[in-house]
């Protein structure tokens, strides 16, 4: 089935159309609007900024996507061979959520296919089926049940996934979320927004074991997460500093990057453990990050008994429509689709 997804939810307007045959995907098209040299300015996401680009955005967005595919539509009104549209629902800024779900409720409705709703969450976990295999003592298929280590702008969770479509989140952020502490981390060191790959880069060159920065809630029993008290030990360590020069700001690059991912492969790894999982998959634009692809890739090995870890490929961890597309064939498979009439946005939405 050929699935053309959807995604608004926050500052990229995106489009991709996915192939899914015999349990496997290709992405016949992936095309995503970055709004973020348009946030830069302010420094962050201002919703309505946002909401007005998708707007500008999202038609083109999709002819791109449909003709890069190979499916050349004459005009949007008539309907091109695809199976459904899968478009993101929440969780989000409600104001670009909703031009993403306005459009595939219109489109669903002039071409009469099936519509479903997926969960931006849901999409990060399911990029890992849109993988390559980086680690080749690993194996990539991915054997329920599964551990899923999400880690974005605007969450950190782990989820339990005991078969397709069936998620129990054992543990989330109580304040910033694992993005937002790069973001806020590269802000204090004057790094244009969003800073978390910029920060990454500079930790590259830095010394890890430069400063020990808090470890937060690394031994609490449960898989809980905080970032924010790290964020304001960063903050205290510069403002007592007289002056700063590029081997210091690599080497609090480093040792605040090597504090965020000990955190986070020391509770997957017990999460892991605990729920005897067979899989460990990581999603999420975080996941982009290669200190933390290669670190939670060796823990896994060394300390798990598991020989499965995935990984999505790169491009397809920061938000884009691939991803959505992917979850949409589950749910298509399932038997789960909504009436165009039905299709809502849910800033809120859990998962
Ligand atoms: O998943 P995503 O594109 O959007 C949300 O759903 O939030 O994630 C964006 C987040 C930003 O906070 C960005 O700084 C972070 O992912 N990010 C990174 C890297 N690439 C993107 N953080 C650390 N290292 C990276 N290489
Ligand atoms: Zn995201």
């Amino acid at each position: 089935m050929k699935i053309l997804g959807i995604e608004t939810s926050c500052d990229e307007t995106a489009a991709a159309v996915v192939k899914y045959e015999r349990g496997r995907f290709s992405v016949l098209s992936n095309v995503v609007a970055s709004q973020s040299r348009l946030h830069a300015k302010t420094g962050g996401v201002v919703p309505e900024v946002a909401a007005r680009r998708h707007v500008e955005a999202i038609i083109p967005v999709i002819k791109q996507a449909l003709r890069e595919s190979g499916i050349k539509p004459q005009r949007l009104n008539l309907k091109p061979p695809l199976d459904a549209i899968a478009v993101t629902v929440g969780p989000g800024l409600i104001t670009s959520l909703r031009v993403g779900v306005d459009t595939a409720r219109a489109l669903a409705a002039v071409w009469g296919v099936p519509v479903v709703g997926v969960n931006h969450l849901e999409g990060h976990i399911y990029s890992n089926w849109l993988r390559r295999n980086e680690n080749r003592e690993l194996r990539t298929e991915i054997i329920f049940p599964a551990l899923a280590l999400i880690v974005s702008g605007g969450h950190t969770e782990l989820v339990l996934m005991r078969k397709h479509l069936d998620y129990q989140i054992i543990g989330a952020t109580r304040d910033d979320a694992a993005g937002e502490a790069f973001d806020k981390v590269a802000k204090l060191l004057g790094l244009p927004y969003p800073g978390g790959p910029a920060l990454a880069k500079l930790a590259e060159r830095g010394n890890r074991q430069a400063i020990n920065f808090p470890r937060p809630m690394i031994d609490s029993h449960d898989f809980d997460f905080s970032f924010s008290g790290l964020k304001t030990a960063v903050l205290y360590y510069l403002k007592q500093l007289r002056t700063t020069n590029y081997v210091l700001r690599t080497n609090v690059c480093a040792s605040f990057e090597q504090a965020v991912v000990d955190v986070l492969v020391a509770k997957t790894i017990r999460a892991a453990k605990k729920y005897k999982v067979k899989t460990v998959l990581l999603g999420g634009g975080v996941a982009a990050n290669k200190y933390l692809r290669k670190q939670l890739a060796d823990a896994v090995k060394q300390k798990l008994r598991i020989t499965h870890y995935a990984l999505p490929v790169t491009h397809y961890t920061t938000d884009n429509a691939a991803m959505i597309a992917a979850a949409g064939a589950f749910h298509i498979e399932a038997g789960r689709r909504t009436r165009w009439q039905r299709i809502q946005a849910d800033p809120n939405l859990t998962l």
